[in-house]
């Protein structure tokens, strides 16, 4: 009898304490007081035992029920000042608390190198002009000396509309647009979104951003070396004072003679590393003196100005800036990549 006692009260205070609200309390009230419960139980049994046991369990069996009862009390103004509290924590207003920091976007990393462009070129006397991002066949093809069946054409597979349009292969068309309009002496940049058809990997996408410079004077006054100095003032400005720039011979039908330049590798510093393959030397973009032919084509006569042009990749630019080895993370919206400039 004295260890069912002792076990109900184990079980019971166990319980009691762990009632977290107050229909739970009530529950157990009902099974440990109840007219039902197991101690009720044991108190009609005591009759059976003799006149000592009698009276040490049924005294036993009364602390007990007092000490639950007790008990129970005890919880109800626990949970009670539990729940109040928690009332009171949810519904309290702390106005000197800080307020919650709103965290700021930044411009994407390509705008960004966009504009630092930009910049470089302002600061040369250069304006920036905007064109059409979907062109004709003139303004992007023939004007620019690529005729219908001129083999140049294969090296800019593009997206024809249904009428004979394209989505523009280059932003050259701008400067085709701009020198129907304004007369030379000019020095203007045409920055934009191209797009070509190609397979997408990690160095070519069917979309990315050009930027062409072109200057243009009367004959005699604009030379390669005038090229020359604007395309390393260039690269120095994005890349770092130390940066060098070479020239190799190269074809585009825009231009004669034609280059392709390429700039010391800022990572190496010409030495030779992983980025510049071994070389020391980084690709970056075309270039030559303006072909007298696209100049006829806008009108002007033959001869009478002398220029050059250069284009290259904004995401080449970045890639090698921030040392991306991918260009396709600039247009996945991946804010862990993103995040980073
Ligand atoms: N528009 C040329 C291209 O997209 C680049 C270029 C510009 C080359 C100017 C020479 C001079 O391939």
């Amino acid at each position: 009898m004295k260890n069912k006692i002792d076990k109900i009260k184990d079980l019971a205070l166990k319980e009691i304490s762990k009632a977290r609200n107050l229909a739970d309390l009530e529950k157990l009230r009902v099974k440990y007081l109840g007219r039902k419960s197991e101690l009720t139980n044991v108190l009609r049994g005591v009759k059976n035992l003799s006149k000592n046991e009698r009276k040490e369990v049924g005294e036993m069996a009364n602390k007990l029920r007092e000490e639950m009862d007790e008990n129970i009390k005890h919880q109800v103004v626990n949970i009670k000042r539990r729940e109040s509290g928690d009332v009171k924590e949810k519904e309290k207003i702390d106005v000197t608390y800080p307020g919650r920091k709103i965290s700021k976007g930044h411009l994407h990393p390509l705008t960004q190198v966009r504009y630092e462009i930009e910049e470089i070129f302002k600061s040369m006397g250069f304006l920036t002009v905007d064109g059409r991002e979907v062109e004709d066949e003139f303004h992007n093809f023939d004007a620019l000396n690529m005729p219908k069946n001129h083999p140049a054409r294969d090296m800019q597979d593009t997206f024809w509309l249904k009428n004979g349009c394209v989505p523009r292969t280059q932003t050259s068309s701008v400067q085709i647009r701009f020198m129907k309009e304004n007369k030379p002496p000019l020095r203007i940049v045409s920055i934009g979104r191209v797009y070509r058809n190609e397979n997408s990997d990690a160095t070519h996408d069917f979309n990315f951003n050009q930027i062409e410079c072109l200057m243009v004077d009367e004959s005699g006054k604009i030379t390669v070396a005038h090229f020359k100095s604007v395309v390393s003032e260039f690269m120095k400005g994005l890349f770092g004072k130390e940066t060098k720039t070479r020239l190799r011979p190269s074809y585009f039908p825009f231009v004669e003679p034609g280059f392709e330049f390429d700039a010391s590798c800022p990572y190496c510093k010409g030495r030779g590393c992983r980025i510049c393959k071994g070389t020391g030397w980084i690709e970056l973009g075309g270039a030559g003196m303006v072909n007298q032919k696209i100049f006829t084509s806008v009108g002007f006569s033959e001869d009478k100005y002398e220029g050059f042009a250069f284009g290259f990749g904004v995401e080449r630019m970045a890639m090698i800036k921030y040392g991306i080895d991918d260009t396709r993370l600039f247009y996945g919206g991946d804010l862990r990549f993103l995040e980073q400039f």
